[in-house]
């Protein structure tokens, strides 16, 4: 048993019969980055993602690749492994909702929900929106012309003998919570969206589907314990998965979850029904359901049809020119985190790239490597007892932005967080500017000066770097290593970031270029966004799954 406090971040679990793609390798990142920077911070961290299985389409693309349903899964739960490895992400499992551990114990909730008398049997006569494979309500399908507000196809009506799950009981508790913690629901536009859906009444929802056993695609799933005739609605089973992969001894104490990391698209599942089911089961309620907006391409929505999806071969053709935590840094810093969507466009890339990376921390880092390689051969100068110089109160600069990078994070501001870092980046740059170290070189008169400021320096460069750990995980390594400052397993971030831990006489490496400067005027690496207005040339190739 861990001493430390637990932390623990889940994302979305994603259908299994997409490819992997911008949109989920983005909120895995978010989580990935939190994962790190806490695990940093000293926070017993567990990190999970997965896959959702049971879903009809799963088994209608399985027929039309001539396999099994579980085969097609296993090969797509595969890819997504694949490019979770691929993105460095550092999950602490990844959960299938097709295997016996999550069965098991989703079988365990709904029997105790039916004990309870929270599940019950009714009838239930709504709008069923096939293709997104959910009911919708008679406000909604009237709003839009009974077709889905999501694909435009046509809802069917549906009358269904079905378990029911009563929500409606738990309306006036779910609202007393939300206001009780306004961290509860982020962000606040969000939050003011879901209440105002609440208020308007909640009713209760089916969580079972009756199976017609001569249709492959009705018996997929996990049945109804007490009734072989129905099977759990796949959304029911997907959203115990966060419950169920910690719901171990060795794992309890991770629950509650400290954030649901998801996009808005699945807001409502996750702020009313997963809470609510949760209160009925007399659960800890999770610390944050965070849903981030969507990723757009060169100001248009991605798409099927148009094939301007940011795929797998996009992203890699993006790692292969700039690098992965080039790719990382972009995605964490300019991502829709708040409630607005976000461009992925090429130019921005490459000049948040050459801001940030190549002329930022990349060319501070050399700079300042160099002065040191050339005026003390190398070995860290010893600023001789000097913390505060030319107006600098160096271990205040740094100190405040290490606070305010964990204080960001515990905020779930991680953008914010990782711009602390970058801030730093630029003291450094502005106290090199200010007090120009190379003319100051030239007077052996002021070797003690010259050494204090390149120790400042290269210290605040080593607590920046520390500071851009999370989401630049292999670079930010490199770069720690040249300073001989390679973080210790043990280490936390409190010993790490504070002051005076560069130890003067320590080797500083220069090395090869952190983040070569990136040419403005060379086409996208993959071709380019399909009708993005680059010309015909580009238009194939960038399609999904190419
Ligand atoms: N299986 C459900 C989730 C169940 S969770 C208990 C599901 N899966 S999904 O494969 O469709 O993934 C949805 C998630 O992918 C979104 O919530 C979001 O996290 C991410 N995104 C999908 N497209 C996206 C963008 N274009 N931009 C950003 N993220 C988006 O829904």
């Amino acid at each position: 048993m861990s001493s430390r406090p637990a932390y623990y971040v889940t994302t979305p679990i994603y259908y299994v019969n997409d490819r992997p793609h911008i949109g989920h390798c983005y909120t895995t990142l978010v989580a990935d980055a939190a994962a790190r920077f806490m695990r940093l911070a000293g926070r017993d961290v567990f990190f999970l993602t997965g896959t959702d299985e049971h879903a009809e389409k799963v088994v209608t693309s399985a027929q039309e690749h001539g396999v099994s349903p579980i085969e097609w899964a296993d090969r797509n739960a595969q890819a997504f492994r694949e490019a979770f490895g691929e993105m460095g992400f550092s999950h602490d499992d990844f959960i299938r909702t097709t295997e016996p551990r999550h069965i098991g114990r989703v079988e365990g909730y709904i029997r105790a929900l039916q004990a309870t008398g929270d599940i019950y049997l009714g009838d239930y006569v709504g709008w069923w929106d096939p293709s997104q494979e959910e009911y919708v309500t008679e406000t909604t399908a009237r709003e839009h012309d009974y077709k889905s507000p999501v694909t435009g196809r046509e809802l069917v009506k549906r009358t269904e003998r079905n378990y029911f799950f009563r929500l409606s009981a738990y309306q006036d508790r779910l609202l007393a919570h939300i206001e009780a913690n306004p961290g509860f629901l982020r962000p606040d536009a969000r939050r003011n969206e879901v209440v105002g859906r609440i208020r308007q009444g909640l009713q209760d929802v089916p969580v079972s589907r009756a199976i017609d056993e001569s249709d492959a695609a009705s018996r997929w799933g996990i049945r109804m314990p007490e009734d072989p005739s129905h099977r759990i609605y796949v959304w029911i089973d997907a959203l115990f998965n966060y419950l169920s992969t910690v719901d171990t001894p060795e794992r309890e104490r991770f629950w509650p979850a400290d954030l649901h990391l998801i996009g808005k698209d699945i807001l409502w599942f996750h702020a009313v029904i997963w809470p609510c089911m949760l209160m009925a089961l007399q659960r800890d309620l999770p610390g944050c359901v965070y849903a981030h907006s969507y990723w757009i391409r060169e100001g248009r929505k991605m798409s099927k049809s148009l094939g301007n999806f940011i795929d797998m071969p996009t992203l890699r053709a993006y790692v292969g020119r700039y690098g992965l935590d080039a790719v990382r840094w972009h995605l964490l810093t300019q991502g829709p985190l708040g409630a607005t969507d976000a461009d992925f466009a090429h130019a921005k890339f490459v000049e948040v790239y050459n801001a940030d990376l190549a002329n930022g921390i990349g060319n501070a880092a050399s700079r300042v490597s160099n002065m040191i390689g050339k005026y003390f051969d190398g070995a860290c100068p010893d600023p001789k007892g000097v913390t505060s110089h030319a107006g600098h109160d160096w271990p205040a600069i740094a100190g405040a932005c290490a606070e305010g990078a964990l204080r960001r994070i515990e905020s779930a501001d991680f953008a914010g967080a990782l711009q602390e870092g970058i801030a730093l980046t630029r003291r450094v740059d502005g106290y090199v500017n200010a007090t120009e170290p190379f003319k100051i070189a030239k007077d052996d008169a002021r070797r003690d000066e010259l050494g204090a400021i390149l120790y400042h320096c290269a210290e605040a460069l080593r607590i920046a770097a520390l500071l851009l750990l999370p989401a630049m995980p292999a670079t930010m390594t490199d770069m720690l290593g040249r300073f001989s400052s390679a973080p210790k397993k043990g280490e936390t971030f409190d010993d790490l970031a504070r002051w005076g831990g560069l130890r003067p006489g320590a080797g500083i490496e220069k090395g090869e270029s952190l983040f070569p400067r990136a040419d403005a005027k060379e086409a996208p690496p993959d071709g380019g966004a399909p009708g993005a207005g680059k010309g015909p040339g580009d238009l194939p190739g960038a399609g999904l799954g190419a």
